[in-house]
């Protein structure tokens, strides 16, 4: 059993102050997922994304024209005091940090190019995005998605389009590849960048997602982002499946923070083939938080022991005086 991963406690799940860790371990230090080219081609439109407490403003200052334009595309952060750095994949996906103490892009996300230089991404328009926010935390949204053992009885109508039998995921470094069926390659794809964003293609249209942190542990806000190629009767019809699926996990993802917050459940072992998807972003998670803290108390421990030496020089001079 000792070879068996647990999961992270609930109290990860519920505490302000680990919030703030993982807001410096792990947000801070990633690249976080924006969208395809094709979100940004409306040039009046300013995207704007706020993760984890940092703005990030997308802009498209080329020319108007109607063809497909990646040259003018501009990523910045509303504080100017803040520098971030962005990257924009031959295949048209645009991610952006929100600091300028991360990795660079290719050792963050190694191999991440090569997977996706397959796929063209700039061949689905935009069509719609929606926000709202969920009583989760941002693990427990994560945690959903990066296994499809609940998928069979959570989503019986996505089951049916993708038995769970064949659906499995590999692991690479800070991203997480799903396939639904392995004989069917560009239907069933799914792709997790660690910590927070998503991209989907299913059920012929593509989606994307972001599970954004809030300072309380047991909020946070989901963003949506849908693109499609086909008419508006079609594309209306993928995004009523697509949504039934993301209210479906909506659901289970507030029962479950009910769960934790309560004490119902506490911690519990994974399922090493089923759930390795789970172990692997938690185990991240862990990593860098235990990493952080170290860090912090390192230099915490030098700053007193820096203070104490000169009250330790007084001390003696002052032991000196009264002999
Ligand atoms: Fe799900």
């Amino acid at each position: 059993m000792n070879s068996l991963t647990r999961t992270l406690p609930a109290s990860w799940f519920c505490s302000s102050a680990l919030y703030q860790l993982e807001r410096r371990a792990v947000f801070l230090k990633s690249w976080h997922f924006l969208g395809p080219v094709t979100r940004f081609q409306n040039r009046s439109e300013k995207v704007t994304y706020e993760i984890a407490q940092v703005t990030v403003i997308v802009e498209n200052r080329s020319p108007e024209h109607d063809g497909i334009d990646i040259d003018g595309i501009t990523v910045y952060a509303e504080d100017e005091n803040t520098k971030i750095k962005s990257h924009l994949t031959p295949s048209g996906l645009l991610f952006a940090t929100l600091s300028e103490d991360t990795s660079n892009f290719e050792d963050f996300f190694e191999g991440l190019e090569e997977l996706t230089n397959k796929v063209d991404f700039t061949k689905l328009p935009h069509r719609r995005s929606i926000s709202y926010e969920g009583n989760f935390n941002w693990k427990t949204m994560i945690d959903g998605f990066q296994e499809c053992l609940h998928c069979q009885y959570t989503h019986p109508t996505f089951s049916k389009f993708y038995p769970p039998t064949f659906y499995s995921v590999t692991n690479h470094k800070n991203f997480s590849q799903h396939m639904a069926d392995p004989s069917k390659q560009s239907d069933g794809l799914f792709l997790y960048f660690f910590p927070i964003c998503t991209l989907n293609v299913y059920g012929g249209g593509m989606s994307s997602f972001r599970t954004l942190p809030s300072p309380k542990p047991g909020v946070s806000r989901m963003e949506f982002d849908y693109y499609h190629a086909g008419t508006d009767e079609v594309f209306e019809e993928y995004f009523k499946f697509v949504r039934q699926v993301a209210i479906e996990d909506f659901e289970l993802c507030e029962k479950a923070q009910e769960n934790l917050e309560r004490g119902v459940y506490g911690e519990g072992i994974l399922n090493p083939v089923k759930e390795n998807g789970v172990q692997f972003y938690q185990q991240r998670v862990k990593e860098l938080v235990y990493q952080q803290h170290s860090t912090e108390k390192t230099a915490k421990d030098e700053r007193i022991n820096a203070a104490q030496v000169p009250a330790g020089v007084v001390g003696e001079g002052k032991a000196i005086a009264v002999q």
